[in-house]
């Protein structure tokens, strides 16, 4: 079924051109499906995996860890050269995020927090080449003082499900007790949009990602 974002026949031609994953990926994704676990989508991993590529990073930040599947695929795309900060408030996550992060050998380099994101963020003091938000889609515009403060100057915030099923783009597709996410992630967007020391491009990829970085 089509994601509301992109096309299907686009959506699936683009995923057969990433392929299959193999190994700890493969393992963590076959366990997100069967317990129903939300993690990115084919085509925003791949994009990480390409954008850490790009930019090596030595700090991450991280908001929203689930199983670890994201924190994970981002310190493979590094070679563990990425130190990984990530945050999660359910502590069924948690435990299950710590035992993958342990069982797989990421001690070194992924340090899980458990806690409510903005408490956690006003909190952090570091500063972090890469941001990735797929956590509270209601609170991405909570959540953004937060990260452009702790955004290195050359710094890039990526955000996950900023088309939230297309309903983000049309009011047709709202449906009623999604209206508080969508106005918020209108917001979010309007933010980093409009404010003239950042650049940012939006993407219909997977569920709709963001792209922020600061202007020279
Ligand atoms: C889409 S999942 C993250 C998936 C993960 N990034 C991946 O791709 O492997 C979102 C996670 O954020 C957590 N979450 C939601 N709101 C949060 C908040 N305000 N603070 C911390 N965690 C939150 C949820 O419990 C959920 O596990």
């Amino acid at each position: 079924m089509s994601s509301g974002v992109s096309l299907e026949y686009i959506e699936n031609y683009i995923k057969s051109l990433i392929g299959e994953s193999s190994g700890i990926l493969k393992e963590l994704e076959d366990y997100a499906k069967e317990n129903s676990v939300p993690i990115v989508q084919k085509e925003v991993g791949n994009f990480l995996d390409l954008l850490i590529n790009i930019k090596k990073p030595k700090k991450i930040l991280e908001l929203g860890t689930a199983i670890g599947y994201s924190s994970i695929l981002m310190s493979l795309s590094s070679k563990n050269d990425s130190n990984i900060t990530t945050i999660e408030r359910n502590t069924d996550m948690v435990n299950i995020a710590r035992q993958n992060i342990e069982k797989y050998g990421f001690k070194k380099n992924i340090n899980l927090i458990e806690g409510d994101c903005l408490e956690v963020l006003s909190n952090l003091r570091d500063k972090y080449d890469i941001i990735f938000i797929d956590a509270g889609k209601g609170h991405y515009n909570h959540f953004l003082p937060h990260c452009l403060r702790l955004l290195e100057d050359n710094g890039i915030i990526v955000s996950d499900n900023a088309l939230f099923r297309g309903m983000v783009a049309s009011d047709k597709l709202v449906v009623r007790r999604k209206i508080t996410i969508v106005k918020r992630m209108r917001k979010y967007l309007e933010m980093v949009s409009d404010n003239k020391k950042f650049i940012t491009s939006v993407i219909p990829m997977g569920d709709g990602i963001s792209i922020t970085v600061r202007r020279d």
